[in-house]
């Protein structure tokens, strides 16, 4: 089959949603569609405290730190689909965001009951800033939630995306009859027991008993309101990440799943061209190509392996294919290569755009390195710094070690395990992560990895906003909003909170103060 047959066959996306919105709960409704796993309740059982089934878990349990942000395929419909997972509760770090440069789509889940929560605004910026397209399924219909047209409201307020409800609901939690599927003119009604059947539109006068009932009625009004007043549909919006498509359902249920899915996975690009240093390199290239968008070091001290995740971009992956490492030029076999599904690791013979494989990583790799094949050398575009929140101090536990010490400083922080800034004033190393999680990476790896104890005091969360050179006065800063460099030197000020933010621009109307998740 040609390269161009086999990326148009490829959806790769992940799920994004604030913890406990339900998507561990939608994505084993999907691996179940995909014959990958037999029943639900074996991605993650959270209650038992029983992991899934996976070698990649297995190892992590033996770590006792979960660190893993695995990738599941399937075949489904004859299509070749890739979910990434994205880690949130105390998993929650860098990585995560990273995952979402390494996707081509991305399904918004929102428990109903609640509306839009933080880690979902959080994740959603990046696919903002980065234009990913976004696909939203208001979860947990079998509840009394918010009313349908106030959650579009708050999507568009609080995100501020143009919504499109692909789907209504005819009611919830116990009266709650099913939902008029608008793309595919039928209504899917919902029976006791959490069946569904459905009924074309052009077949609903049929069915006295449901189209009177006065939860329908209301219902079909408040469609034919949002019909009128609503957005337009436009794919291409869709395409750009400006537009959300909207479903409304229920994935423990499950309820509205299919018909979402079904309609998804057919609106989803799939992979298209990425921009590079030679400009775009379109998927069906015939040069393989691919990006690094994560390394796991594996910490069990019997197995010290690492395992770069690398996003195939172009070309064909063959196993044991030779490749550059475009910032070094420096020749590297991919011998073992590694797809994550649920239930195996198992080896990937071939790849392509769209696919993510592991392949093992001889201390060669960077997160964000380009790695090829052909005579043309070429980088994708670098993988943005994302926006820290928590903060320490960190320092030798052991002064004598400050050698090792600053030397596993400097490889991780290169590494992009975590990031490193140094006070204006006192030169101290301060450390910023997005989660905990990063913390006792860095702690547990420079103590085996470089044999350098640390001492961690916490300074908070911070908000960090950079600041432009010319700008940067330091009598505007007290130990309160610490003015920091990056790592690149560039200054910054780690706010204490909102309200000190909010403060100092009022004081401070003309110096600049830029949010990362705006630029990137
Ligand atoms: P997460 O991965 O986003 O953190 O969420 P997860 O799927 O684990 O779901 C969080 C809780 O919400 C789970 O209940 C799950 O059963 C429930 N849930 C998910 N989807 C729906 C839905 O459509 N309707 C209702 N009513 N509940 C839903 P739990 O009691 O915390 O855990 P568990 O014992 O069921 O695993």
């Amino acid at each position: 089959m040609s390269i161009n047959n086999e990326v148009s066959k490829r959806k790769t996306f992940a799920i994004i949603s604030h913890p406990d919105a339900g998507k561990t709960t939608m994505t084993e409704k999907l691996l179940l569609y995909g014959n990958l796993i037999r029943s639900a309740g074996t991605v993650k059982g959270k209650k038992s405290g029983k992991f899934a089934t996976s070698d990649w878990m297995e190892i992590e349990k033996q770590r006792g730190i979960s660190v893993t942000s695995s990738v599941m395929n399937f075949t489904y419909d004859d299509l070749h689909i890739n979910i990434l997972d994205t880690p949130g509760h105390e998993d929650f770090s860098e990585d995560t965001y990273r995952t979402l440069t390494a996707v081509d789509s991305v399904v918004m889940i929102i428990d109903s009951t609640k509306g839009i929560e933080a880690q979902t605004i959080k994740l959603f910026k990046v696919c903002r800033m980065r234009g990913i397209p976004i696909f939203t399924f208001m979860n947990k219909l079998d509840r009394e939630g918010k009313e349908p047209l106030a959650l579009l409201e708050e999507l568009e307020e609080v995100l501020e995306i143009d919504t499109y409800p692909m789907n209504w609901p005819a009611g919830m939690g116990k009266g709650f009859l099913g939902i008029f599927d608008r793309h595919g003119d039928q209504f899917v009604q919902h029976h006791p027991g959490d069946t569904e059947t459905y009924i074309p539109n052009n077949e609903l006068s049929n069915h006295k008993d449901l189209i009177e009932n006065p939860t329908f009625k209301d219902a079909q009004q408040e469609l034919e309101l949002v019909t009128e007043a609503g957005n337009e549909y436009s794919e291409e919006a869709i395409l750009r990440g400006e537009l959300t498509p909207v479903f409304f359902g229920s994935a423990l249920s499950p309820f509205g799943v299919q018909v979402f899915f079904d309609t998804f996975i057919h609106l989803a690009p799939s992979p298209t061209s990425r921009k590079t240093t030679l400009g775009p390199i379109e998927p069906d290239n015939e040069d393989f190509s691919g990006f690094i968008f994560k390394i796991q070091a594996n910490m069990n001290p019997a197995h010290r392996d690492r395992i770069a995740f690398l996003r195939v971009c172009s070309g064909k992956f063959d196993r044991g294919m030779t490749v550059r490492l475009a910032r070094t030029g420096k020749e590297l076999k991919l011998a073992q290569s590694q797809q994550m599904v649920a239930s195996s690791r198992d080896t990937v013979d071939e790849a392509y755009a769209g696919d993510i494989i592991g392949v093992y990583d001889p201390n060669a790799y960077q997160i964000g390195d380009t790695l090829l094949v052909g005579k043309n050398t070429y980088e994708y575009d670098e993988l943005p710094q994302f926006p820290p929140e928590l903060f320490k101090k960190v320092t030798a536990k052991n002064v004598l070690k400050s050698k090792q010490f600053r030397k596993g400083i400097e490889q991780l922080v290169q590494e992009g395990a975590i990031q490193l800034f140094r006070d204006q004033m006192t030169d101290a190393f301060i450390l910023g992560a997005v989660g905990e999680l990063q913390y006792q990476v860095f702690t547990y790896r420079m103590q085996h990895e470089y044999n350098a104890e640390v001492m961690l005091e916490s300074i908070g969360e911070r908000l960090p906003r950079w600041l432009k050179e010319e700008q940067v006065d330091r009598k505007l800063f007290d130990s309160g909003n610490l003015l920091v460099r990056d790592r690149n030197n560039q200054p910054l000020v780690l706010f204490r909170n909102e309200f000190a933010l909010n403060w100092f621009k009022d004081k401070n109307p003309k110096i600049e103060l830029i949010d990362l998740f705006e630029v990137n």
